[in-house]
């Protein structure tokens, strides 16, 4: 980690989950690694009365629970653990923000140092809006080269309600201290995006609408909601993974080479994904766009819930718990190509990835008979369950006669590198700290996305679902996903093709 003058971490909602499931475990690992500024504390803030000790204690427990690397050895602990300090607060009282900034200022001093400080809000976004006007009235936000601000997606629940955020972080902090965590950007495998198609002279040359049929994106999970019925009642899954994680793939995969690895050169490469993004007119949207809600059923032997008997969710919700949509690119590269999204809980397996399906050789001189069995070239970028790429073409079968048959050629991270993928929050903390915001969402993205969706969010609001519960667990969503692609002569992945 390059030199500095030390990191204040100041952690608003530090007895919250994302504290504990990834937070925490991040900055451990990050120590383990020798990545972690020098000297560094965590300051937790939250409501719950509790000591430093308590708070280290609970954090064990969540490292050993949520870590990479499992449970923490004794001594790692003891070096990491006495960098954790706890601040009770509450976000609505304006003197806490006071005892903060003396707390601030105590530490400059045992430090000989202004340090960097990160605000992290992980908070419910209706509380943003209090945190950045109080640290402002402190004047805890200045200094622009040494105070950042992070905030987690979702970044609002529609367009006028993320401006609304966006214009009041704007107002006290500059955009370049503004740091807007969507973590799949974080993955391992979607970093490689941009090494697979710029460091290889391979890929970029068949990258584009001469050689692609169409690209499908899945992120798809075998888990319900859980516990978390109360925050997905409000969201969905339009809005909680197509948003911000599927659009980021997009622009991922779709964006034109950038000049250079300057961050503000890619984030505009996608941006430009984001502006040739074709409109989605309000009168197809029945064709453009698929939406479900998965059943109660049976799931490994278990019998699973509905989503409508989560707790926390309304015995006769509309939210989608499953979306799908088709998506065009109006520029040279991509004209005509359509790039099909899905996402959804209690799916058939945990997988994510970006699959780039090639169109069929110009001209198939095999007799007829022995093509039956091949499958369309693709090119697959797996995150998950192992992150990695995999070739799949058409291989002549081992024996007398021609015949074809699709197999694969894979790239397995784990094995080509031997080491373990450090984890998404491993990869921002430290850039955050570092103070690169390359792998962060710049504020015009995301407002470009949530305008891309309103047609679909205000069509979906309007016209309430008639079928929900719409699929079983363990399948890959509803009828209408399939009929999104059908209708186009396609199909999604099958479970069958999940290695
Ligand atoms: C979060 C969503 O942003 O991403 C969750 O709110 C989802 O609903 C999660 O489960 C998936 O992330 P990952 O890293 O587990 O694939």
């Amino acid at each position: 980690m390059t030199g500095h003058r030390g990191v204040v971490f100041v952690l608003f909602g530090a007895n919250g989950s994302l504290a504990a499931r990834k937070i925490l475990p991040a900055l451990f690992n990050l120590k383990l690694d020798g990545q972690l500024p020098e000297p560094f504390m965590l300051l937790g803030l939250g409501r719950r009365p509790l000591d430093d000790a308590a708070l280290a204690a609970r954090y064990r427990e969540a490292v050993g629970h949520h870590s990479r690397r499992g449970e923490p050895v004794q001594a790692d602990w003891d070096a990491f653990a006495g960098a954790l300090r706890y601040l009770s607060f509450d976000v609505r009282n304006l003197e806490d923000y006071a005892r903060l900034g003396a707390r601030l200022e105590e530490q400059a001093r045992a430090w000989n140092t202004a340090p960097e400080v990160v605000f992290y809000l992980a908070i419910p976004p209706d509380l943003f809006a209090t945190a950045v006007q109080q640290l402002a009235a402190q004047g805890l936000h200045r200094e622009r080269a040494r105070v950042r601000v992070v905030v987690e997606k979702p970044l609002g629940h529609d367009l006028d309600s993320f401006l609304t955020i966006n214009a009041e972080l704007r107002r006290h902090f500059h955009e370049e201290q503004i740091f807007r965590i969507d973590h799949f950007l974080g993955k391992e495998t979607v970093q490689n995006v941009l090494a697979l198609r710029f460091a290889n002279p391979m890929f970029e040359p068949i990258w584009n609408r001469n050689y692609v049929d169409h690209v499908a994106i899945t992120v798809a999970e075998r888990e319900g909601i859980g516990e978390r019925g109360g925050y997905y009642e409000e969201t969905g899954a339009l809005r909680d993974m197509v948003q911000n994680h599927l659009m980021q793939l997009l622009c991922l995969t779709a964006m034109e080479p950038p000049v250079s690895y300057a961050p503000e050169e890619i984030r505009s490469r996608k941006m430009d994904v984001m502006n040739a993004l074709r409109h989605l007119a309000p009168h197809g949207l029945h064709q453009l766009a698929a939406r479900g809600q998965y059943r109660g059923g049976w799931l490994d032997g278990e019998r699973v819930r509905a989503y409508r008997e989560e707790p926390g969710v309304a015995p006769v919700s509309s939210t989608e718990t499953f979306a799908a949509l088709r998506a065009f690119i109006d520029n040279w590269r991509w004209q005509g190509v359509p790039f099909y999204l899905r996402s959804g809980k209690r799916l058939a397996a945990d997988l994510s990835e970006i699959a780039i399906r090639f169109r069929a050789v110009p001209h198939c001189f095999f007799p007829g008979c022995v093509g039956l069995n091949t499958a369309p070239a693709q090119l697959v970028v797996r995150i998950k369950p192992d992150q990695g790429v995999h070739l799949h073409f058409a291989a002549k079968e081992p024996g007398y006669c021609m015949c074809l048959k699709p197999v694969q050629m894979r790239f397995n991270y784990r094995e080509a590198f031997g080491t373990s993928v450090p984890a998404a929050y491993e990869t921002l903390l430290r850039d955050l700290m570092e103070g690169d915001p390359t792998l962060f969402m710049r504020a015009d993205q995301v407002e470009a996305a949530w305008r891309w969706l309103t047609p679909l969010l205000e069509f979906w609001a309007r016209n309430p679902p008639a079928d929900f519960p719409n699929y079983n667990p363990g399948t890959w969503g509803p009828e209408a996903a399939d009929l999104l692609v059908a209708t186009d002569g396609r199909a999604w992945l099958s479970p069958g093709e999940v290695v």
